[in-house]
């Protein structure tokens, strides 16, 4: 049985949630590992829609096993939430959903740090977060200050959480906000956290028994690579490791247990929140993506930017993310689209470059270098096999494999879990 990572390969949004819950159908265990509640991940069944922060997708089928993992920074209060919707929902949750008492909490003065530092950042320097205080939570944790979930185990729990509160209040007067109304808040943490108590464990022996019971375990990324602290487009990133590296560390599950890389990709690009991104298109066909792609933001509401398919990105995202083979999501949206461009370079400083610079000066001078495809000008989305796709369709497929070195295994033409094509060619 594979340990399967599933990671988004350009800045977020692929549709992992998607894909996850498609190959869910043979899963033990889905495991999140980075990341809080920033992500929003969509799972289309039936005329049922969900949007998943924290939890992860693998809970929409019963069978599945979930484990919120070390690696992510944990909203209680937006947890809480989360699983009693999905409770209402005629979701079970018993036995089945596993919280790693090492992931870290997130707690109300991350929010307000996280949107008192947007508010003051000047021109030119706001992030564009989420404001779900993920970048705080991160600094904390790795300040050694931060609260984990297995402190809620504590008596003491919350007098901790007073102490840090009074801590921040002074950061956050200093900031220009009100200080927060410990008082109040408390009773708020205190429901959170009596909710989640049962919920919360060492997740690490239970993965690792699930390794050697040779179990079926897929790694739900979230975010993508061009959003990861270290290879993506610093500083207009989040806080966290995205890619297939961030698996071992977020869940304690030793990297040669890992076999299998998925890199979900759009079959063009989007972003959400600030920062480069050279295949922006800012015309009318930006707006008409957009448009059939219903891209807005899962978890902001906030309108994706758009832009053509960059190779530059999913080489180098499948180069640092070790991706053995893509699921192309969203075929379906360029089906009535005349010419289709792809950007295969960048030209920066008179020079043609093939690699993303570290540097977001560099890539904000950059100016892609683009190849032209003839559209198919069909719909896709009833498409189940391969052979039904129209030509160029499957040509354009072909196209991307080519010129990013890696196969699509998975096809995607529509958000529900039929349109699906698993590709065995
Ligand atoms: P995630 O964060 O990577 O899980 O992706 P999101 O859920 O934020 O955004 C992906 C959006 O695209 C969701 O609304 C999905 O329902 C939708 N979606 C996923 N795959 C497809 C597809 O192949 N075609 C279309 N049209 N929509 C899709
Ligand atoms: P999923 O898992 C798209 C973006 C924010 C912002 C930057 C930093 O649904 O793909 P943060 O709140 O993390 O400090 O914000 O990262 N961002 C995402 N963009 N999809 C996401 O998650 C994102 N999570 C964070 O818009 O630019
Ligand atoms: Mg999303």
């Amino acid at each position: 049985m594979s340990k399967t990572v599933l990671i988004g390969s350009q800045w977020g949004d692929e549709g992992k949630g998607k894909i996850i819950d498609v190959l869910t159908a043979n899963a033990d265990w889905v495991v999140r590992y980075q990341g809080g509640n920033n992500a929003g991940h969509t799972v289309e069944i039936g005329d049922q829609k969900y949007v998943l922060h924290l939890t992860p997708s693998g809970i929409l089928r019963e069978e599945c096993k979930c484990v919120i993992g070390n690696g992510l920074v944990v909203d209680l209060i937006g947890l809480m939430n989360e699983l009693t919707e999905l409770v209402e929902r005629g979701i079970k949750l018993d036995g089945r959903l596993f919280i790693s008492d090492r992931a870290h909490i997130v707690l109300q003065y991350h929010k307000e740090i996280d949107g008192a530092k947007e508010g003051l950042a000047g021109e030119g320097k706001k992030i564009g977060t989420t404001q779900r205080g993920i970048g705080p939570a991160y600094a904390d944790k790795v300040d050694r200050i931060g609260l984990r979930m297995g402190d809620i185990l504590e008596d003491d729990f919350l007098d901790m959480v007073r102490a840090n509160t009074e801590d921040k209040n002074i950061i956050l007067e200093s900031m220009g906000n009100e200080p927060l109304d410990i008082d109040k808040l408390l009773p708020l943490v205190k429901e959170a956290a009596d909710y989640l108590r049962p919920f919360i464990c060492d997740t690490i022996p239970l993965l690792h028994e699930a390794v050697k019971n040779d179990d079926e375990i897929l790694f739900e990324g979230a975010q993508g690579v061009m959003l990861d602290v270290d290879f993506g487009t610093y500083p207009f990133v989040t806080s966290s490791n995205t890619g297939a590296g961030g698996a071992p560390a977020g869940s304690g599950v030793p990297p040669n247990a890992i076999d299998r890389v998925v890199g979900i990709v759009k079959a063009y690009t989007t972003r959400v929140g600030e920062g480069p991104f050279p295949t922006e298109l800012k015309d009318e066909m930006g707006a008409h993506i957009a448009k059939v792609g219903h891209e807005f933001g899962a978890t902001t509401g906030r309108p994706r930017r758009c832009g053509w398919f960059d190779a530059v990105i999913a080489r180098y995202s499948a180069m640092v993310g070790g991706i053995n083979e893509w699921a192309l999501m969203k075929l379906d949206v360029l089906d009535a689209v005349e010419t289709i461009k792809v950007c295969v370079a960048y030209e920066v400083d008179g020079e043609r470059i093939t690699n993303v610079p570290a540097s977001i000066r560099k890539l904000e001078r950059c100016t892609p270098v683009y190849e032209e495809f003839k559209g198919w000008n069909t719909p896709t989305t009833g498409c189940t096999q391969w052979d039904e796709l129209p030509e160029q369709a499957q040509k354009y497929v072909e196209y991307l494999e080519n010129l990013t070195g890696v196969k699509v295994s998975i096809l995607s033409v529509g958000p529900k879990r039929e349109s699906t094509l698993l590709l065995d060619r």
